[in-house]
């Protein structure tokens, strides 16, 4: 593109200096006036088109992907290069064939043919249109963010991530999490729902608490998220715009039977891999709550297919640790636990989903499963039957006693083995810690 837009200019210069010599122009007299004005002043732009910084998300072994709030119809874009002076920077636009995507609010921008675990540099920009004849586009110069670096994952990548749940915009906690990822320099987060104090009523709530978050803007900016979506980050109307705010996975990273599962992901970081899944919501779809036009039901048995499918991957298959994240856990230790299949309160676990996973996680030797939705951390050793230990993250209060406490989950290789430590952010000590072996399968 940045070529193309080079040439295009050329192609001007010539048009307008060939009307000199001969004095005719294939444009017309007004046109040509235009052109002339263009030309002589083409920097037309408004400042402060970038309305955040950048969030890295939908990260994969080949490409990343970036979004950030503007103010203003605009193009966004991302310069991309292996040096931190950017020399020999790659532009990417916001996607769209054959248009590049123009919104007003926040452009998603993906950096594609990457090589995997390999620190790259960029920075995002934005430009707004104008046309100085008729429809004819041309961008307006360019405004640019900071530069920030970022590394790709993959089997040779840092085996280390960190998880956060139901940060729910509190924003005191919210601080603490973000400190601590920072601290702890993981390589990735997932973000595993429960990211709405409620629901997004329009999208604008989406872009705040994901690009403009009060006391953690551009903690992404140089580590990317995962997004798994929790049952509140499903509720209200512009939820279902959800995609236009957060980047799914890349078409190409899935099948066409699972072409709807835009959000599951199975890749490499280092000697884990990384699976996530969806439980939807914490009630069954026939629950009046639901509104009569949600299909959890299907999307969980449409993933169980997929889930099955990601472990004939020669990358997963030989994976040495593989850990699942879902919002709602995939078991509870009280037997008359919600199952979230009735029609009274709300799921504490997801029947359908362990009933359909929880066998194919036992037969490829999951490791663990990480989940949020209880607002209390717990965790759950393996058994005979669940061969799968379960950790389940803490909530976002402060104030809630002495058993309540917001959490960073990370895990990390070492010395062959996964650590995983759950780090408690009220009292900043380590709330547990548990070590698995290698998989034999
Ligand atoms: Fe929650
Ligand atoms: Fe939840």
């Amino acid at each position: 593109m940045e070529m193309g837009r080079r040439n295009f200019l050329a192609g001007g210069a010539l048009l307008a200096a060939g009307a000199v010599a001969k004095n005719a122009s294939a444009m017309l007299p007004g046109e040509q006036k235009a052109w002339d004005a263009y030309k002589a002043s083409p920097d037309v732009k408004r400042e402060g088109i970038i309305d955040s910084e950048p969030l890295l998300q939908a990260p994969a072994p080949d490409s990343m992907g970036v979004g950030f709030a503007v103010n203003g119809m605009s193009a966004g874009f991302v310069e991309v290069a292996d040096n931190p002076e950017l020399k020999g920077a790659k532009r990417f636009y916001a996607e769209g064939m054959p248009l590049a995507r123009l919104d007003d609010r926040v452009s998603l921008v993906r950096m594609t043919g990457l090589k995997p675990a390999t620190r790259y540099w960029y920075r995002v920009g934005a430009s707004q249109l104008t046309h100085p004849i008729g429809y004819w586009t041309k961008q307006t110069l360019p405004e640019w963010g900071k530069t920030y670096s970022f590394t790709t994952p993959g089997e040779k990548a840092a085996s280390h991530f960190g998880v956060i749940n139901d940060t729910h915009e509190k924003w005191e906690p919210f601080k603490l999490v973000v400190d601590k990822l920072a601290e702890l320099k993981v390589p990735v987060t997932i973000w595993n729902g429960d990211i709405p104090t409620s629901l997004y009523k329009k999208r604008e709530d989406i872009v705040r608490v994901m690009y403009k978050p009060l006391s953690g803007e551009g903690f992404a900016a140089s580590m990317p998220v995962i997004v798994n979506r929790g049952n509140h980050d499903y509720r209200g109307e512009a939820a279902a715009q959800y995609e236009s705010v957060v980047m799914p996975r890349l078409a190409s990273e899935r099948s066409p039977r699972d072409w709807q599962l835009g959000f599951n992901y199975a890749y490499r970081q280092g000697d884990i891999a990384l699976i996530g899944l969806d439980t939807g919501e914490d009630k069954p779809d026939i629950h009046p709550a639901n509104g009569g036009f949600t299909c959890f039901e299907p999307f969980r048995r449409a993933q169980t297919k997929w889930l099955a499918d990601q472990f004939k991957r020669p990358e997963i298959a030989s994976a040495p640790f593989v850990v699942a994240f879902v919002h709602i856990p995939l078991f509870d230790p009280d037997p008359n636990a919600n199952p979230g299949t009735i029609l009274e309160d709300y799921a504490h676990w997801q029947k359908q989903a362990a009933e359909e996973w929880g066998p194919i996680l036992n037969a490829n030797g999951v490791q663990l499963v990480v989940a949020g939705h209880m607002h209390r951390f717990r965790y759950d050793a393996p058994t005979a039957d669940r061969k799968w230990a379960q950790v389940v993250g803490g909530g976002p209060h402060l104030d809630r006693g002495p058993e309540r406490f917001p959490t960073v989950i990370e895990g990390k290789v070492e010395n062959g083995k996964l650590v995983v430590r759950v780090h408690n952010l009220k009292d900043k000590c380590i709330a547990g810690e548990y070590a698995y072996e290698r998989r034999r399968i």
